[in-house]
């Protein structure tokens, strides 16, 4: 009988149990992030902030890449917000794009109860029109790219070009479920993450990679990519 192996036993149920088990010992629980999703919940918006090991992992790699300045495009309640702005030193900026009003209120409660939104610029409007206005700053030292899918390939050129050689640039979401190997899908926001992830592979302006990643929001990943 063939050895039972660690892919036999993977299920909804045990990967859910190891997220919960490294959540608990790595992460823990803090009132300003625990707050963000409580109310980003209470208001309405749907689930979709980064799992908590994931919110931690941005927030070690702005850390371990000694980011200073931080472009995140797609803010929601600011869960992953705070956990960025919690990264850069105090002369440090995370600068937050979203395009809908009424959440990027509910984004600004939330970064100031969590004592980091004299940190953050919040900007009003869709990614596409908002990045180009930002092209006299300071390069960013890290990109996080989380908003419309369908557009991911005008975020990571924005990234290269607000960026700087060694900027990170983060994209979420880039396995959904496995669709993202699925030459056939007509799913737009699909063929973004392909589109986008194409362009990582091929853009010589990029060296990329992905992870897989089963946490709390269930089987997706990341790519991550530095500008070189
Ligand atoms: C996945 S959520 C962001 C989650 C957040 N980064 C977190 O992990 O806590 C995506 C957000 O992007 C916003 N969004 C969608 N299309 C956008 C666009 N074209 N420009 C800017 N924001 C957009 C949505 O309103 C939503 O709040």
């Amino acid at each position: 009988m063939p050895e039972t192996t660690s892919d036999d036993r993977l299920t909804p149920d045990l990967w859910r149990r190891v997220d919960a088990y490294l959540t608990e010992t790595l992460v823990g629980h803090e009132a300003g992030l625990d707050d963000a999703v409580a109310d980003q919940s209470a208001a309405g918006l749907p689930p979709i902030e980064v799992a908590p090991v994931n919110g931690k992992l941005l927030h070690l790699i702005a850390r371990m890449s000694g980011a200073r300045r931080v472009l995140e495009i797609g803010t929601l309640g600011a869960y992953s917000t705070i956990w960025l702005a919690r990264a850069v030193p105090a002369d440090g900026r995370v600068v937050t794009i979203e395009a809908e009003p009424h959440i990027a209120d509910i984004a600004r409660a939330n970064l100031d109860r969590a004592g980091v939104g004299e940190k953050v610029d919040i900007l009003l409007g869709r990614g596409a029109d908002v990045l180009p206005t930002l092209v006299d700053q300071e390069p960013f030292d890290l990109v996080f790219i989380d908003a419309d899918k369908e557009s991911n390939t005008i975020y990571i050129d924005w990234a290269a070009r607000l960026g700087r050689a060694g900027t990170v640039v983060v994209v979420d979401n880039t396995v959904r479920g496995g669709e993202v190997a699925n030459p056939a899908t007509e799913n737009p926001q699909i063929i973004g993450v392909q589109r986008g992830l194409e362009m990582l592979g091929r853009d010589p302006r990029f060296d990329a990679t992905a992870i897989q990643t089963l946490d709390a929001k269930g089987y997706d990943g990341i790519a991550l990519a530095l500008v070189v």
